[in-house]
C-alpha cells in the first residue's frame, strides 16, 4: 500500500497531523504501538492528571471552601478506586474520541512498532509478530518523549514512580517525596497533598518552576508552602534505597555536602522528560540528532533526511501538548504545499494547581539578559471583585510591556483560572497589541479578567481599583 504521509505516533502532535493531512486531501496512515490512540497527554499525562487534578481539589473544597459558603456536607470520605475510575473514563473517552476522529477522516490505523526502513519506508511490527511495510512519500515521525532518569534510581513505578505510578497508585502515601519542582512536581504533589500525603519536594536548583518567571516562582512557592507542601530547594538526591515500608532517600546540598536521609512511602521522580526515539531505526536512514538526543530538524520540521520530518516532544522546544499540536497543523499543511508556521514566541504555558499558574511570552529574567527595556504594570487578585467574593484572592497579573513601543512582550499570571485567563493575551500578542489596548478593551464586570485590565493600566501607573 502506498501513501502520501506516515506518521510514527499518535500523540497529540501525530493525530492532529494525521487528521489535518487528510483534511487537505493526502492519503494517510498513522503508526502507533500503543493500544490506544492520543499519546502520553491522553493516556499517562495532560488528561488523568487533570482528572485528578479536578477530584482531588473538589475533594479539599468539602472541608475548605464549602463550609465557609454554609453548605456542610460533613467529613469527606475518599473512595480512591472511585477516583481512579472516574480518570480513566475520561482519558478512555478522549482516547476513544481520537480514534474516532482519524476514522472519520478516513487516516488508517496500523498499531505495532514503526521502524525507518529506509527511504519513503516504514515497516510495523505488529502485536502478532508479524511486520507490514507501508510505502509513502513522506514520513512525520512524532514519538513524543518519556521520563528522564535520574542516575542510581530505579524506578519500579510502586514504590518509586514516574508520573505514570503517581497517577496509578492504589493508597494515598503518608509522606510522599517528590523530586524536581517542576510541572509534574507540583501538580501531582498538590493531587496527593489535597488527598492526605505530607508531601516534601527535593529541587536542585534555588527557585521552583524554573523557566517561568521569578517573581511568579517565588510567590506561587509560598502559596504552596501556606497548603502545606514542603520544599527543599538548592537539594539534590544521591541515591534511593527499597525499604520493606517505602524508601530511603539520600539528600545532599546541590554544592555538596552532609548528605541527611529523608523516609518517603512514595518517591516521585519527576526531573523532566527525554525524547524518545528508541527501536525507530534512525541510524539505518541517518537521521540526525541534537546534542540532547532530539531529532534535529529545520524550520519546516524537516529533518536532513528527504521526506522525513519530524514534530512535539522529540524536536526542540517546550514538551507541551499544544505547541506538537501546531506543530502537527503546519508540517501537514507543509506537507500539502501550504504555508504552514507556528509562532514560538506565543506559546501558553500553565500549571494547572490551585491557584493555576500560566504564561506567555518573555519573563522579566529574559528580558533582562537580551538587554530589552520594558515597563511592569501589576495587579494582584485581591483587588478584584470577582476574587473576592470567590475568596481566591491568592496571586497577580504582570504585564511586561516594551519600554518603547508599549508592545505586550509578556504576561504572568498567579492566580485561580489563570490558564484560561491568559488566552485573551495570548491572542493579543498574535495581533501585536500595545499594553494600551488592552487596558482600553471593555472586559465584563465581574470577571477575574478585569485583574488583566487592570495590570496592563498599571503598566501607565493608571489602575483603577489599587
Ligand atoms: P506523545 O504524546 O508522547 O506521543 C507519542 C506517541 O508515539 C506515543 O503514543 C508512543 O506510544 C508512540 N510511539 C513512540 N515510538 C513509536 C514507534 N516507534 N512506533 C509507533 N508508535 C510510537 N502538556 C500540556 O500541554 N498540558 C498538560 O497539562 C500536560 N500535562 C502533562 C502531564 C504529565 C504527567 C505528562 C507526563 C506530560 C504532560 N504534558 C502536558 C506534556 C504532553 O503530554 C506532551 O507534550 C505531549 O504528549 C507531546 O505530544 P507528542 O505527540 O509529541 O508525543
Ligand atoms: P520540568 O522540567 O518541568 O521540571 C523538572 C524539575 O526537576 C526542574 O525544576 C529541575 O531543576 C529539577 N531537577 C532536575 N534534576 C534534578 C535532580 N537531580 N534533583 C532535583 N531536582 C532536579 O520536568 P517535569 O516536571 O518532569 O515535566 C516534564 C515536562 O512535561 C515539562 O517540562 C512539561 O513540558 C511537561 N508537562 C507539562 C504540564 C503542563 O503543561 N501543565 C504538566 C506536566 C508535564
Amino acid at each position: 500500500m502506498s501513501y502520501d504521509l506516515v506518521v510514527i505516533g499518535t500523540g497529540p502532535g501525530g493525530y492532529v497531523c494525521a487528521i489535518r493531512a487528510a483534511q487537505l486531501g493526502l492519503k494517510t496512515a498513522v503508526v502507533e504501538k500503543r493500544a490506544t490512540h492520543g499519546g502520553t497527554c491522553l493516556n499517562v499525562g495532560c488528561i488523568p492528571s487533570k482528572a485528578l487534578l479536578h477530584a482531588s481539589e473538589a475533594f479539599e473544597e468539602t472541608t475548605k471552601h464549602l463550609p465557609v459558603m454554609g453548605i456542610s456536607v460533613g467529613e469527606p470520605q475518599l473512595d480512591l478506586p472511585q477516583m481512579m475510575a472516574f480518570k480513566q473514563e475520561g482519558v478512555d473517552g478522549n482516547t476513544k474520541g481520537v480514534a474516532f476522529l482519524l476514522k472519520k477522516n478516513g487516516v488508517e490505523s496500523f498499531q505495532g512498532v514503526g521502524r525507518l526502513a529506509g527511504a519513503g519506508r516504514v515497516e510495523v511490527r505488529l502485536e502478532d509478530g508479524g511486520n507490514h511495510l507501508l510505502e509513502t512519500r513522506n514520513i512525520v515521525i512524532a514519538t513524543g518523549s518519556d521520563v528522564a532518569n535520574l542516575p542510581g534510581v530505579t524506578i519500579d513505578e510502586e514504590v518509586v514512580v514516574s508520573s505514570t505510578g503517581a497517577l496509578d497508585l492504589t493508597k494515598v502515601p503518608e509522606k510522599l517525596l517528590v523530586i524536581g519542582a517542576g510541572v509534574i512536581g507540583l501538580e501531582l504533589g498538590s493531587v496527593w497533598r489535597r488527598l492526605g500525603s505530607e508531601v516534601m519536594v527535593v529541587e536542585y536548583l534555588d527557585r521552583i518552576l524554573p523557566g517561568m518567571d521569578g517573581e511568579v516562582g517565588k510567590q506561587f512557592q509560598r502559596i504552596l508552602e501556606k497548603q502545606g507542601i514542603k520544599f527543599r530547594l538548592s537539594s539534590k538526591v544521591t541515591g534511593v534505597e527499597r525499604t520493606n515500608v517505602g524508601a530511603k532517600v539520600r539528600v545532599e546540598p546541590a554544592s555538596g555536602g552532609t548528605a541527611e536521609t529523608l523516609e518517603a512511602d512514595v518517591v516521585l521522580v519527576a526531573i523532566g522528560r527525554v525524547p524518545y526515539t528508541n527501536g525507530l531505526g534512525l541510524e539505518t536512514v541517518g537521521v540526525q540528532l541534537d546534542n540532547k538526543g532530539r531529532i534535529l530538524t529545520d524550520n519546516l520540521y524537516a529533518t536532513n533526511v528527504t521526506g522525513i520530518y519530524a514534530i512535539g516532544d522529540v524536536i526542540a522546544g517546550p514538551m507541551l501538548a499544544h505547541k506538537a499540536e501546531d506543530e502537527g497543523v503546519a508540517v501537514a499543511e507543509i506537507l500539502a504545499g501550504k504555508a504552514g508556521h507556528v509562532n514560538y514566541g506565543v506559546i501558553p504555558n500553565v500549571v494547572y494547581t490551585a491557584p493555576e499558574v500560566a504564561s506567555v511570552g518573555m519573563t522579566e529574567e529574559e528580558l533582562k539578559k537580551d538587554g530589552i527595556a520594558y515597563k511592569t504594570g501589576k495587579f494582584p487578585f485581591t483587588a478584584n471583585g470577582r476574587a473576592k467574593v470567590n475568596q481566591t484572592t491568592d496571586g497577580f497579573v504582570k504585564v511586561l510591556a516594551d519600554a518603547g513601543t508599549d508592545r505586550v512582550l509578556g504576561v504572568h499570571i498567579v492566580g485561580a483560572d489563570a490558564g484560561n485567563l491568559i488566552m485573551e493575551v495570548a491572542v493579543a500578542m498574535e495581533f501585536g497589541a500595545s499594553s494600551e489596548d488592552i487596558a482600553r478593551t471593555c472586559h465584563a464586570h465581574p470577571t477575574l479578567t478585569e485583574a488583566v485590565k487592570e495590570a496592563a493600566l498599571a503598566v501607565e501607573k493608571r489602575a483603577l481599583h489599587m
